[in-house]
């Protein structure tokens, strides 16, 4: 790595004019300072004039920056940064503040500074970006630890204020689910969704050694409270299992022997009216499975745009009434911000009226969570990854609970299966450069008469697993 750059910038509404003047009056000053000071040979001031500019930036940006509200920072425009930053070949790692993005990036070939931040703004239509986004220029050894902080953030530390509690979630297609992972002693398994740790316990008692990864620290706690009997061979990691291969890897885990997804929310998450996931209990409006996360459903139903709403009831929710539902909410949060669950699901049974048993705020709900989670998106990134942790023999098996998850999981699995693909425009079928692996069952295993009578939370879930040849 060669000299890199930090790039600081911060959408204009995010800091009062006013404030930027003064800091930008007190820099000048400053710099004309450490010119004087450089002239004269001075480095004791020099070297003390830029700790006065480093404290002013952070008092005056960084911090007011931090501590801007959550709702400020529309979550589309967020993601469509995101995006852009990722396939951004200069880009080496970067971080989304609630209105502001953090960026490190090494300038290759005629590539310059202002392309770059053009390229940005050009991928954020509609985002007004602050005109002077500070530069700091780096070692290679600082961008490498920069870097490195990155990676560590994707992950959350542990947080140590929740405690086990009472967390009940009965565990679905559990025999299945482990009969399809073949647990034995000297395995090596991930259980990329821990939850209560009702698989990885048959798993750890089968002997297997268990990589527990979760995104809710109440899950976390839970599963550690209960699994404590079994000492290091259970390893929890706090983090969203998309980033799964790093996590393991930078643990010094390179391949398993097998890999558990068992998508979606626990009960304790429903059941818990302060995770705001439920219109049946009064709640903040919530949904986030990390609740250090940085967008809740009460941001996307307070600051998202009506089509951009409209969009999410109707992409994961199946919602047919998706724009009526989406006009309704924008015109509620004109007269005051909606905030509970109780209000949304209000706001919702008003335009759609009840038929049949199923509450109408049901598919609004699931699309918001699934959209908070960016639950198909973790999803994808599991599905593209998960195979290259597999040894040779090693299973991947994922439960899904609707629609739109086992459409992903099917589509990718089949296609991972097929030695060859064709297509009409081609004279004969080419061998396929993802085969990787052969289906274990011929079609997706549900859970028999007894385990729906006893759950009948239970009665979507399907279980799909393949191998890796
Ligand atoms: C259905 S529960 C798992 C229950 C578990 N198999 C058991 O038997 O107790 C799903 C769990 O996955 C977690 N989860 C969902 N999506 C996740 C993601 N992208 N990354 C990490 N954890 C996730 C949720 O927080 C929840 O605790």
């Amino acid at each position: 790595m060669g000299t890199c750059y930090r790039v600081l910038m911060w959408e204009k509404c995010a800091l009062p004019e006013n404030q930027l003047e003064d800091w930008a009056a007190q820099r000048r000053e400053l710099l004309a300072r450490m010119r004087d000071a450089g002239i004269k040979g001075s480095r004791g001031l020099l070297g003390q004039l830029e700790k006065e500019l480093y404290s002013l930036t952070v008092k005056k940006i960084e911090l007011p920056l931090t501590q801007t509200p959550r709702a400020a920072f529309s979550f589309a425009r967020a993601e469509a940064l995101a995006q852009a930053l990722k396939a951004d070949s200069a880009v080496l790692a970067y971080r989304l503040g609630t209105a502001s993005a953090e960026v490190l990036m090494e300038l290759q070939g005629d590539d310059d500074m202002a392309s770059a931040q053009t390229r940005w703004q050009e991928a954020t239509p509609g985002m007004e970006w602050c005109s002077t986004p500070i530069v700091q220029a780096m070692s290679a050894a600082e961008g490498a630890a920069w870097q490195e902080a990155c990676r560590c953030s994707e992950e959350e530390a542990d947080t140590p204020e929740y405690t086990s509690g009472d967390f009940h979630h009965v565990t679905v297609l559990l025999n299945e689910a482990v009969e399809a992972l073949q647990p034995a002693e000297g395995k090596v398994l991930v259980d990329a969704t821990l939850g209560g740790g009702g698989h990885t316990e048959r798993l750890l008692q089968a002997g297997a050694e268990v990589w527990g990864i979760d995104q809710d620290p109440a899950a976390r706690a839970a599963a550690k409270a209960r699994l404590a009997a079994y000492g290091d061979r259970l390893h929890v990691i706090a983090g969203n299992f998309r980033n799964a291969v790093e996590m393991l890897r930078k643990r010094g885990v390179q391949q398993v022997d097998g890999l558990l997804a068992d998508i979606g929310i626990s009960s304790p998450q429903v059941d818990c009216a302060e995770r705001g996931f439920s219109f049946l209990h009064e709640g903040p409006l919530d949904m986030r499975m990390n609740p250090s996360a940085p967008r809740s459903a009460a941001d996307i139903v307070n600051t998202a745009p009506e089509a951009e709403i409209a969009d999410i009831l109707w992409q994961y929710g199946e919602e047919r009434a998706s724009r009526a539902i989406a006009r309704r909410i924008v015109q509620e949060r004109a007269k005051a911000p909606i905030t509970t669950t109780t209000q949304l699901a209000s706001i919702i049974a008003a335009v759609l009226p009840r038929k049949g048993k199923q509450h109408p705020a049901t598919r609004s709900f699931q699309a918001l969570r699934i959209a908070v989670n960016d639950e198909l998106g973790a999803l994808d990134e599991l599905l593209q990854s998960g195979l290259s942790l597999l040894k040779s023999g090693g299973r991947f098996a994922v439960i899904t609970f609707h629609s739109l998850e086992d459409r992903a999981v099917k589509r990718y699995f089949e296609h991972v299966c097929k030695p060859e693909i064709d297509r009409p425009e081609w004279p004969a079928p080419r061998p396929n450069p993802a085969y990787a692996a052969r289906q274990v069952y011929r079609k997706p295993l549900t859970p028999a008469e007894a385990e729906l009578t006893a759950n009948p939370r239970s009665r979507s879930a399907k279980l799909r697993v393949i191998e890796k040849l």
